[in-house]
């Protein structure tokens, strides 16, 4: 029941975007707490607020634009969210992954997800790049959860890959030309608001966790599920390593992410293509 109802009003949001834009968008771009600098690149803009398409929840953190962006990204058709929405706002999962299923109905096929991040490797320094290979998921829910939406994709979808291993492949490439240092680590997904314990530090790195934050895994998730490939891209905004964690704040996290998404923007700009 409840999602027929979520298929239908995704058809809706499509429908109202739609008459919005001139074009069909072919990549969807998530632009994390600080990134929305990409905005700038993205040429014949037409702006969509969120608060005015049918259904789609309003975002309401601080950094984040909550805005829908059509327009050409070196003559690619591009999707772009400035603003996403998170589990820890609020909404349940449903209303997390609505806009990917949006961007689905309205023919992308192709998804970058950007966010800040912590950094668990020790490895890793504020301000890196770090090319998502893998996700762990520790939220309490899964998007999919509940009747499966068959137009979407199966009720068992396969994770084996959820990042697509040609476009890493790509991305990797295009950053060693372009002289941009590229990390690279699996992602691991908290539901937050809180900030991490030091313990909890401790046991992220001993599963596997080189980056931790609030968002991308449901998102990631929805769009394996859509069957788009995916690539993701964290921004290292503060180390979350035992010894080293210090207090930072929101604003933190915004500031460094905007001087390193100059990178982003230049890496993003090269692999849409
Ligand atoms: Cl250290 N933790 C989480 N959960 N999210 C973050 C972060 C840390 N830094 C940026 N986003």
């Amino acid at each position: 029941m409840k999602k027929n109802l979520n298929l239908l009003h995704c058809r809706e949001s499509a429908e109202f975007i739609k008459k919005g834009i001139r074009g069909v968008p072919k990549v969807g771009i998530i632009l994390g707490s600080g990134l929305g600098g990409l905005v700038d690149e993205i040429e014949n803009k037409s702006i969509i607020p969120y608060s005015e398409i049918p259904h789609f929840p309003v975002s309401t953190v601080e950094g984040h634009r909550g805005e829908m962006i059509f327009g050409f990204l070196n003559a690619v058709p591009v999707l772009a969210m400035a603003g996403r929405f998170h589990y820890y706002e609020g909404y349940d999962m449903d209303g997390v992954v609505f806009p990917i299923q949006v961007m689905k109905i309205l023919g992308v096929e192709k998804l970058i997800v950007t966010n800040a991040a912590g950094g668990l490797n020790p490895d890793f320094e504020v301000g890196d790049l770090m090319l998502i290979e893998d996700i762990i998921s520790r939220l309490p829910d899964n998007p999919l959860r509940g009747i499966n939406e068959e137009e979407f994709g199966p009720r068992f979808p396969d994770m084996s890959e959820p990042f697509d291993s040609d476009w890493i492949a790509l991305t990797l490439s295009k950053a060693e030309k372009l002289g941009i240092s590229l990390k690279r680590g699996t992602y691991l997904g908290v539901t937050g608001p809180v900030l991490e314990t030091r313990a909890e530090i401790n046991f992220f790195r001993i599963i596997g966790g080189d980056a931790v934050g609030m968002s991308t895994v449901p998102e990631v998730i929805a769009a394996n599920h859509l069957g788009l490939k995916v690539l993701g891209i964290s921004v290292i905004t503060n180390e979350s390593i035992p010894k080293v964690a210090k207090e930072f704040t929101h604003a933190d996290v915004v500031d460094v992410a905007q001087r390193s998404g100059r990178k982003l923007v230049k890496l993003v700009k090269a692999i849409v293509n």
